[in-house]
């Protein structure tokens, strides 16, 4: 098989009930060619995060070999999502003096002022995984984006940052690596999936996405044009079904089915309609049960993500609304039900921007694997990297001692 060429790049999406292979060339424009998708169900993973190397190894190498096979390329590297509860946030910033004779301030100082920032003491069992700037202050002055070729004695960044249990991270590149294929890079999911349905003037004007999938609600706030927060809540579709299967008194698997064929967010007036239990054994479900039970969790769920936000007036922070996406964003009325609770903005995030062998991309489901894609993109132009970075709404300014270290092994 081929070597993938130069300006091929490719993402893995490894998620707690699939994992996802994307294999892409830039293309015309700034849109992705899409030359390779393997998707395969996912195994050994719990909330987002490894549990069993073996498992998950298989599962991935599934879906890498799916997406080969499909391209006729042979895959040798990929930007990988992060996701998980172990992932935490928090803002610090970092302050350097601009000693040149001219005051001007040059990307070096960029790297140095960002270096400063990244000096938070964190227990050794975590690692950094991003360490994005925010908004940079030039002698006082606050809210500069781009700071270069500026004058000024002292330089502020206030940077968002992102930190991940070192061992958690090892076992996602242990079993990517166990699959066959080198770690790119490593990207928060929540921020693959901004880059892949978010504007960058929603991202300016302010705007929260939750990308709901199985096993984790991956969350991030944009405001003035850059990432302002992000967590990751240990609970998604999986837990839909469990209410289903518990509350309906039907196996998991049955639960699953009935969500995806009958499920909705919307309120079933009166007795409605009902169906027939899918497990053949005569019973006759009522569409309002299941949709009951659905839209309780789904309200709490939605609740937890928005006390994500500094307070109540949501309109203040996120006047752009929220952004629903990931596989559960599916559930037909889940953006009217988020409008009824917040009196917000409420749209679902299809990846866009694509052509190929986009078949079945158009789906929330897919936010993370072409955010990543779009991510790469950036990258592969050197756009993405700092300090040139410093325009986009998402930079990545950071050393991975973890990855990097392991790079200089063989597999
Ligand atoms: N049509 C649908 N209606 C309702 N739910 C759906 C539909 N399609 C998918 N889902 C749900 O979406 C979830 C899978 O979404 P997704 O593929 O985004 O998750 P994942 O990336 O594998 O997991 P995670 O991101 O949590 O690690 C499952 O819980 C599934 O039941
Ligand atoms: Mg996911």
């Amino acid at each position: 098989m081929a070597k993938a060429k130069q300006n091929t790049f490719a993402a893995i999406d490894v998620g707690t009930s699939k994992i996802c292979t994307v294999i892409a060339n830039a293309g015309e424009g700034d849109a992705l060619r899409v030359i390779g998708v393997g998707v395969a169900p996912s195994r050994g993973l719990q909330k987002g995060a490894i549990i069993d190397i073996d498992a998950a190894k298989e599962a991935i190498k599934e879906s890498i070999t799916e997406s080969e096979r499909v391209s006729g390329l042979r895959l040798e590297s990929a930007y990988v999502g992060v996701s998980g509860k172990h992932i935490q946030s928090l803002n610090n910033r970092g302050v350097v003096a601009i000693s040149r004779t001219d005051q001007k301030v040059a990307s070096s100082d960029l790297e140095r002022v960002l270096e400063s920032a990244r000096n938070v003491t964190m227990p050794s069992d975590r690692s950094l995984l991003h360490v994005i700037p925010k908004t940079f202050s030039l002698d006082g002055q606050v809210g500069i984006k781009e700071p270069v070729g500026m004058h000024g004695f002292r330089l502020d960044v206030e940077t968002h940052i992102v930190t991940a249990a070192t061992a958690s991270v090892q076992n996602l590149i242990k079993s990517v690596r166990g699959a066959g294929v080198e770690i790119e890079d490593l990207i928060l999911s929540s921020l693959s999936s901004s880059e892949a349905v978010l504007t960058p003037e929603e991202k300016e004007d302010g705007i929260i996405i939750a990308d709901i999938g199985a096993g984790t609600t991956d969350v991030a706030i944009f405001r003035n044009g850059s990432v302002w927060h992000t967590t990751v809540i240990p609970v998604g579709g999986n837990q839909i079904t469990r209410d289903i299967s518990i509350g309906l008194g039907v196996p998991i698997e049955v639960a699953e089915q009935m969500k995806k064929k009958y499920g909705k967010a919307t309120p079933v007036n009166g007795a409605g309609d009902s169906f027939q239990d899918e497990k053949g054994n005569g019973h006759s479900v009522a569409t309002k049960d299941l949709c009951e039970i659905i839209r309780a969790r789904l309200e709490e769920l939605l609740r937890l993500v928005i006390i994500e936000l500094p307070q109540s007036d949501y309109n203040a922070v996120v006047p752009a609304g929220l952004v629903l996406t990931g596989g559960t964003a599916n559930l037909p009325g889940i953006d009217k039900l988020g409008q009824e609770l917040f009196r917000l903005p409420v749209r679902i995030g299809v990846p866009s921007n694509m052509y190929g062998l986009t078949d079945n991309l158009y789906n929330p489901m897919y936010s993370t694997s072409i955010g990543l894609m779009m991510w790469g993109a950036m990258h592969e132009s050197g756009e993405g990297l700092p300090p040139a970075s410093m325009k986009n709404t998402v930079h990545d300014a950071v050393v991975r001692p973890l990855l990097h270290a392991k790079r200089l092994f063989k597999r």
